[in-house]
């Protein structure tokens, strides 16, 4: 984990992306990406569910089992599901379960809220990756995925929770969907890398779902992601020259 405070310190962008299958997990590994995280928008983008709200613990176990198969380089973060953390016991319980997957390190969303339950999985020796600013498992409460960090009230709290984060010993802190100057400021408070999404070029990292990234979930794209490939569009395209192909044939 050092290792990314090193990158941090020498100014070297860290870089991230999610994976849930072997596949995609051994591409991304094979294509040099730093981290590889089983995010809980796997309910989203692979199972079908509106958020991230109805992830469970088992089936972030089974994906990360998957990923794990693939990853040979790449540091593979497992993140914990709602409701799996809301206690430390709980917490370190679930953290292990993950570890136990095959995942290396554990993620969470939460800031000054969450501070026991990250000491508690840290002093397992599990690293610990934060999650601060926009908390995809409170989307249902908040009423959607909304800019954080805006006013100086709002940029202060965020500040504070980067900071009990890294105290409470996490090796990274996520920042999502935070105002660019917002980002900025806890990115330079910090002394652990942050990696953001949606969060301007600040951050010491940048992480993005997989599927936004290569065009492969084409019914949502966030407006902060530019896609690089148009992955559905090739696959409706296969798909009817195969059943064209099929239909023609005589045989
Ligand atoms: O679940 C996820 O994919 C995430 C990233 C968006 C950071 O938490």
């Amino acid at each position: 984990m050092q290792e990314f405070r090193d990158k941090k310190k020498r100014g070297e962008r860290i870089t991230a992306l999610t994976a849930y299958d072997y596949p995609t997990a051994r591409l991304l590994d094979e294509s040099g990406i730093d981290m590889i995280l089983v995010g809980d928008s796997l309910g989203m983008v692979v199972l079908g569910y509106d958020d991230t709200t109805q992830v469970t613990l088992a089936e972030m176990l089974h994906h990360t089992r998957a990923v794990a198969r693939g990853v040979k380089r790449a540091l593979l973060i497992g993140d914990l599901p709602i409701h799996t953390y809301d206690t430390p016991a709980q917490a370190v319980a679930s953290a292990r379960a993950l570890i136990e997957a095959g995942a290396q390190a554990v993620k969470l969303e939460g800031g000054v809220s969450h501070i026991p339950q990250i000491e508690a999985i840290v002093a397992e020796g599990i690293p610990l990756m934060g999650h601060i600013g926009m908390l995809p498992q409170s989307v249902r409460e908040e009423g959607g995925y909304k800019v954080k960090g805006r006013t100086q009230s709002e940029a202060e709290a965020l500040v504070r929770d980067g900071k009990a984060v890294e105290k409470a010993g996490a090796f990274a802190v996520v920042l999502e969907i935070v105002s660019p100057e917002t980002a900025r400021q806890i990115t330079n408070a910090l002394e652990i890398p942050t990696i953001g999404i949606g969060s301007g070029e600040h951050c010491d990292g940048q992480i993005l779902v997989t599927h936004d990234l290569i065009g492969l979930f084409p019914w949502f794209t966030p407006k902060f992601v530019s896609p690089e490939a148009r992955v559905a569009d090739e696959i409706r395209r296969a798909v009817q020259v195969f059943i064209g192909r099929t239909r023609s044939s005589k045989d």
